[in-house]
């Protein structure tokens, strides 16, 4: 009780929605247009790598759509963001007992808790002080971030392809973002698709609207007939599932999609958003899938043709597209392999 008061205490005021800005525009379907709440401030507080936006979804999710059916998988929560946005939701959500009574850990947050090379960028960038080298651990730092909520949470560290088995219960928020590998987006297919509740549970995909990793696109886009797009915020989307995921469904899509299968699913997946440049960078992660599928000189050919689709995305300043393009400007020429 003493807990819930405290973050009903601390309501941040919302920040202006940028309506037109590349990557950052936010567009709900309009029975979800709620989404976009406000935010508590031991949330905001914790460093991430998403923005205020995506969390700020993340917690309304949680104080205003959870209604405890499920519980919440949180995959790939780095300093612990996430898993306090969803915690102090649960705290503030008027259906709060009955989730207690049903759960004893409504919240299960997975992550490796390794520095990776790319970590150390982050921690200056953001003032993370005393943080390790890569290679080494950064679980004290998590633990720490998120003990105003550890009540709710079934912390599993270490790789989630060991500490992600044998989760049995439905499942009505799956959030997203460890997604690195095709065999951990293909392990989250078989092991929490199917506990998804039709009409009820939210996948959050935070690495969708992101020129890289293109399995996530196909992936996620192999079972749109089983999904409802529901919104976008900045390199996020929702996906409302609609339909039981039956077993016979993900046991094809372990069986390599044909090529063009591939190349369809990307493209289904560059039109979901309204915002050009989430369009184009869309279409960059559809270059690197054709490289995979056919090499570099098909690869070049597709780029040429982007390059055409969105002249105003390829002049643009903002250093995300210019950096997304020189990425795969080096891929196609070779340089990165
Ligand atoms: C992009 S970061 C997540 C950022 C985070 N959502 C935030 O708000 O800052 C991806 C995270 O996934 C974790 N990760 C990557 N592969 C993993 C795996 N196989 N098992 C568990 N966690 C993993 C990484 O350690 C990293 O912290």
């Amino acid at each position: 009780m003493v807990k819930r008061d405290a973050a009903q205490q601390t309501l941040a005021a919302k920040e202006p929605v940028p309506d037109a800005e590349p990557m950052r525009m936010v567009r709900f379907n309009p029975a979800f247009s709620r989404l976009l709440g406000t935010i508590s401030k031991t949330a905001i507080k914790v460093p991430s790598m998403m923005s205020l936006l995506e969390k700020r979804v993340l917690f309304t999710l949680a104080r205003e759509r959870y209604t405890g059916e499920g519980v919440i998988i949180d995959a790939g929560i780095f300093l612990g963001a996430s898993t306090v946005c969803f915690g102090d939701g649960i705290r503030l959500n008027p259906l709060a007992k009955k989730i207690g009574k049903r759960w004893e850990k409504p919240i299960i947050s997975f992550e490796r808790a390794i520095i990776n090379p790319g970590m150390p960028g982050f921690f200056k960038r953001n003032s993370v002080e005393g943080m390790a080298e890569p290679g080494e651990s950064f679980a004290s730092a998590l633990e720490a971030n998120i003990e105003p909520v550890a009540d709710l949470v079934d912390l599993r560290l270490g790789d989630i392809l060991e500490t992600g088995q044998g989760i049995s219960s439905p499942i009505e928020i799956l959030f997203l973002d460890v997604l690195k590998m095709p065999e951990i987006s293909r392990f989250v297919a078989r092991n929490y698709f199917p506990q998804l509740i039709p009409g009820v549970s939210i996948v959050v995909q935070q690495d969708y609207f992101y020129e890289r990793l293109p399995f996530i696109k196909t992936d996620q886009e192999f079972f749109a007939e089983y999904f409802t797009f529901i919104g976008e915020v900045c390199s996020t989307a929702l996906f409302l599932c609609t339909k039981a995921i039956p077993e016979s469904a993900i046991a094809k899509l372990e069986q390599a999609l044909p090529a063009r299968e591939q190349e369809r699913l990307a493209s289904v997946a560059m039109q979901r958003s309204c915002d050009p440049a989430r369009r184009y960078m869309m279409a960059l992660s559809k270059v690197r899938l054709i490289k995979q599928l056919y090499g570099s000189d098909s690869a070049e050919e597709y780029l040429q043709f982007v390059r055409k689709e969105f002249p105003d995305q390829v002049a643009s300043t903002l250093p995300r597209l210019q950096d997304a393009l020189l990425a795969i400007e080096r891929l196609c020429s070779g340089a990165d392999e």
